[in-house]
């Protein structure tokens, strides 16, 4: 039987960054972005494009998007949170727009500043955009499984927004699990849910491991039919607008785990495990990988010896 392909789509440079609290390089950015598009993705989310008042980290989108070296086999796309990001984003040939707003109302205001309708319907103005000009949309939906500032969201309330861009011909809808509150048993009934309702979207799971349930929970989704995911280098990340964000689920540990299961991921393990290492000396403190600690399963150490 030939073993099922799984998408992984790297979120370091974006998701990793923007909350970073020194300036990573752009040339340093760039150069991280041209070894992994060695590395077997799917999909890299290069950068965002928002105010760099908001997102000051990210303030080079335009620089790093075209000093890069695309590989052809790689999606390369962009976080856009409005008509402003996607004018400048498809002025530098972004591959798709990755539009965001939140199933929740609190952390909507919080992130964007406006309310969900409000983003609703500049979103819809911007997947106009994207399909006039023949580029790919896909909706993130932050805090899908639950708010740090309003607690749990309901399914109704998320199938609402899942409705909502569907039926705007968005390709892609990506579910956010933004602080880690998504338990694997609410994963399940989420994917199946979703998935039931929409069979021809492209759907990402993008789990954050604040809590530890990360790998848990991408296992989960795994077993109810996902097979892209959204992961972060080194599990560096977090958004900056959602208080007790911290890393994205750790994309060598991902790799490593779907790998060991038989899995395909098409994925480099040993070039994922050296831009990780080179990350730490990059951004000058230890990552929370501890696949990066431990080595991968087939490290073997000399007995200890007896006294
Ligand atoms: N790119 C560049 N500048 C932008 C911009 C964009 N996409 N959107 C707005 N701006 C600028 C405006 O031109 C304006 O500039 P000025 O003060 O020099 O005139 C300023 O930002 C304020 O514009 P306004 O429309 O009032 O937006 P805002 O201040 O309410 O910001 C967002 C709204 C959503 C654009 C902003 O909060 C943002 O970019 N947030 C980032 C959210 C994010 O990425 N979170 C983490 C990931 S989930
Ligand atoms: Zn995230």
């Amino acid at each position: 039987m030939t073993p099922k392909r799984l998408f992984i789509q790297e979120v370091v440079t974006r998701d990793g960054f923007q909350a970073e609290s020194q300036f990573v390089p752009t040339a340093e950015k760039i150069q991280l972005i041209n070894r992994l598009s060695n590395a077997g993705y799917a999909k890299i989310e290069v950068t965002s494009f928002t105010s760099p008042k908001a997102i000051p980290m990210l303030a080079d989108a335009e620089q790093v998007m075209q000093g890069i070296k695309r590989n052809p086999g790689i999606e390369y796309t962009a976080l856009i949170p409005n008509l402003k990001g996607a004018q400048r984003a498809g002025a530098v040939h972004v591959d798709e727009f990755n539009l965001v707003m939140s199933a929740s109302e609190a952390h909507n205001q919080a992130n964007l500043r406006m309310s969900r309708s409000d983003s609703a319907a500049a979103l819809h103005a911007v997947i106009a955009f994207a399909n006039q000009a023949g580029i790919a949309s896909n909706v993130s939906l932050s805090t899908s499984f639950g708010c740090p500032i309003a607690g749990a969201i309901s399914l109704k309330d998320l199938m609402h927004w899942v409705d909502y861009f569907a039926n705007l011909g968005v390709r892609g809808l990506t579910i956010c699990d933004t602080t880690g509150m998504a338990n694997p048993a609410q994963v399940k009934a989420v994917c199946y849910a979703v998935q039931d309702k929409y069979p021809h979207i492209q759907w990402t799971l993008h789990f954050h491991n604040t809590r530890g349930m990360g790998l848990a929970n991408a296992l989960a989704a795994v077993e109810a039919g996902i097979v892209r995911f959204d992961s972060s280098l080194g599990g560096l990340g977090g958004c900056p607008y959602a208080p007790g964000a911290t890393g994205n689920i750790c994309t060598e540990e991902l790799v490593h785990m779907f790998d060991l299961m038989g899995y395909d991921t098409n994925m480099n393990l040993d070039l994922l495990l050296e831009c990780s290492n080179d990350l730490q000396t990059l951004i000058g403190r230890k990552l929370p990988s501890q696949l990066l600690m431990a080595g991968k399963v087939d490290r073997l150490h000399s007995a200890p010896q007896q006294p």
